[in-house]
């Protein structure tokens, strides 16, 4: 049988830049005989519409059944009055928290024809290659005790940094597994001088580095990680870190490269049966209401999560390499959405004619 993927495609542009990446399967299947079992669903405000629900069980268990779901965005002011429980975003969070997804990789990548476009110095930013690995299920966004409690006569807000060796672990493994098909070096960014999560996050690092002799480790305090970030970025490969840090490291690092339209993310879980981790792919990006509905998206960020979809769920890096080449050749063309235009007198093309401009 084909592998299987579940499209998502949300709200605001989501369906506008997922309809890019059905175009770009159908090429696989065409050109290359990269079939795919295609199916489709809805999530967020669109299944709240039908169903009353962001996510209804239907989804949720053909998501699980699933070798890999690309999500498109979710969210819009139609649905920012909802009740938590069925906001837009609830039906991402049960994805992730159902599926167990916990390592999130973000990487960030320059293109040579957009390096202008980086808030800093070109040198600092052509060639640029790192990816970033979130701890994405645990740490001081989940641990308890949390609340805001009465002590004294004033008010604490509380929040636990809490890290089990095994999720440490199973974070930590896939960084050096991907550091082995990348670059071979993991950095692991943690505060071990004045957090105990952090000399536990240290000793667990560097005993799962011992089964992967080939890729050298190294450690950094995460305040001095933000700073080498925007120093000198090349100096990384693969950079592993918790929730929190990863949270905010992985935003500074997408900044070097430039539009949020071009930034793709996997998150990753457990291997099934089949051998193939549980993953869901999707772009950073939102919605983009302001932008939906007129054609103006640009498609990148969803069309290079399916390129990440390609390499690290269906074992198709070289695949994955020609995607990411022809994106890099349509940018060096000069084909630029209207997000991408640095000066005046260069006509933007729409989502659907970047789409096209990629498969040709
Ligand atoms: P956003 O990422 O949707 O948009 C921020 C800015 O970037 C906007 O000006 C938008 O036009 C532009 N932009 C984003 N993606 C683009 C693309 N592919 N091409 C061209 N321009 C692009 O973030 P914002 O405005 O904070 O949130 C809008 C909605 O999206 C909210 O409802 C929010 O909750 C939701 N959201 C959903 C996410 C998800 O589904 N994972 C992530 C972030 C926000
Ligand atoms: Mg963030």
């Amino acid at each position: 049988p084909n592998p299987s993927i579940l499209i998502l495609p949300g709200d605001g542009i989501g369906p506008e830049v997922m309809a890019e990446v059905r175009k770009i399967i159908a090429w696989f299947g065409d050109k290359r005989g990269l079939r795919f079992d295609v199916s489709e669903d809805l999530v967020g405000g669109a299944a709240y519409d039908k169903h009353r629900l962001p996510l209804a069980d239907e989804t949720m268990a053909k998501a699980q059944e699933v070798d890999a779901v690309l999500l498109g965005a979710v969210g819009g002011p139609a649905y920012d009055g909802l009740d938590f429980s069925v906001k837009p975003e609830r039906g991402l969070l049960r994805l992730r928290k159902e599926m167990d997804l916990y390592s999130n990789l973000r990487p960030a990548q320059c293109f040579d024809a957009l390096a202008d476009f980086s808030s800093l110095k070109k040198d600092i930013v052509a060639g640029l290659d790192i990816m970033i690995v979130r701890e994405l299920t645990s740490g001081v966004y989940f641990g308890e005790p949390r609340g805001i409690i009465e002590e004294g006569n004033e008010r604490v807000g509380i929040n636990t940094q809490r890290y089990t060796e095994s999720e440490i672990e199973r974070a930590a493994r896939s960084a050096f597994e991907l550091a082995m098909r990348r670059g071979k070096k993991v950095c692991s960014m943690e505060k071990a001088n004045v957090m105990e999560s952090g000399i536990l996050w240290r000793e667990v690092v560097t005993r799962v580095g011992k089964d992967y002799p080939e890729v050298g480790l190294s450690h950094m305090y995460a305040d001095n990680g933000a700073m080498q970030l925007v120093r000198a970025p090349k100096q990384f490969d693969v950079i592993l870190t918790d929730n929190l840090f990863g949270d905010i490291l992985s935003d500074c690092a997408a900044m070097l490269t430039g539009s949020l339209g071009m930034l793709p993310s996997a998150s990753l879980g457990a291997p099934m049966e089949n051998g193939r981790p549980k993953a869901l792919y999707e772009p950073v990006h939102g919605s983009a209401p302001d932008i939906a509905g007129q054609g103006k998206a640009n498609p990148i960020a969803c069309i290079l999560s399916f390129a990440m979809a390609l390499r690290y769920s269906f074992d198709q890096g070289a695949e994955a390499d020609r995607l990411e080449a022809a994106v890099e050749k349509v940018l060096a063309d000069g084909v630029r959405t209207a997000d991408l235009l640095a000066s005046e007198g260069v006509e933007p093309v729409s989502t659907s004619q970047m789409g096209d401009a990629v498969i040709t």
